[in-house]
């Protein structure tokens, strides 16, 4: 099974830190902030973040007072940044990918995830391994690349625009034909996996896990008016999916 580890491509990772480092972007404006709401307390959490990136998250949990974060990541450029600049004496950074987690010989109280599985094949799989690894009473949140957002196959707009370039529709297609879509983002061969509401669903519930929530990312009309060629497009379709699980007993 290839494992893309395409954030220790050079450019790639350039790209992700200048588009992290300015103040208005995805991650910090819409995916965290959701994701955030949908956490339980973390007071003497022990938690696996699972993809950790440039550690903000786990810094975060840290400071809502976890007793310990992991944080793990394929990518090494990725952890170089965050053993820099987000450490404190409760996380641990390793290098890791998702698919070898069944390794991890401890369980935790919460494990998390932002926008990594998307770059799962095998989904269920990866399910069933985080279940392994959490303790009975234990929870797992995670966002990812809503659907809609990842029906799309790179070769035409993602929006029909009017002669001024207002978005006016969202384009998707192929919608139920799911599995690696390699688009040209940044790099020519982006991979991520593609899979439909129903499946994402149908996996959580076979992988022995019961939904207690379920988000799709909105925008306030404000932060669409104040910022249309970032966040315009949010109209027509939510970027990212969140859903809180826990263990089905
Ligand atoms: C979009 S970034 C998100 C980073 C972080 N979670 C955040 O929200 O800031 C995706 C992260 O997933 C990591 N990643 C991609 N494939 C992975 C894999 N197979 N195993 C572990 N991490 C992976 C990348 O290296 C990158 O750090």
């Amino acid at each position: 099974m290839s494992k893309q580890n395409i954030y220790d491509n050079e450019a790639f990772f350039d790209n992700f830190q200048k588009s992290r480092s300015d103040k208005i972007n995805f991650n910090d404006c819409i995916e965290s902030p959701i994701l955030l709401s949908m956490l339980p307390n973390l007071k003497g959490k022990e938690i696996l973040n699972i993809g950790c990136g440039m550690g903000q998250h786990a810094k975060q949990y840290s400071k809502m007072g976890a007793a310990s974060v992991l944080g793990i990541d394929i990518s090494e450029k990725m952890l170089e940044y965050a053993r820099t600049h987000n450490n404190a004496s409760n996380i641990t950074y390793q290098r890791m990918a998702m698919e070898d987690i069944e390794c991890i010989d401890r369980q935790f109280d919460l494990v998390t995830s932002s926008l990594v599985f998307d770059y799962i094949e095998d989904f269920d799989t990866l399910l069933k391994n985080i279940s392994m690894l959490m303790k009975e009473e234990a929870q797992l949140v995670f966002s990812m690349s809503h659907p809609m957002a990842t029906a799309w196959d790179g070769t035409y707009d993602r929006y029909t625009r009017t002669e001024s370039g207002e978005r006016l529709y969202a384009n998707i297609s192929n919608y139920f034909v799911e599995g690696l879509r390699k688009v040209k983002w940044v790099v020519d061969d982006y991979e991520l996996y593609h899979r439909t509401f129903s499946s994402l669903i149908n996996s959580i519930i076979k992988s022995g896990f019961i939904i207690e929530e379920c988000q799709e990312s909105h925008i306030s009309d404000e932060m669409r008016m104040q910022f249309p060629a970032m966040f315009g497009g949010t109209i027509h379709r939510p970027d990212f999916v969140f859903f809180r699980c826990k263990k089905a007993v």
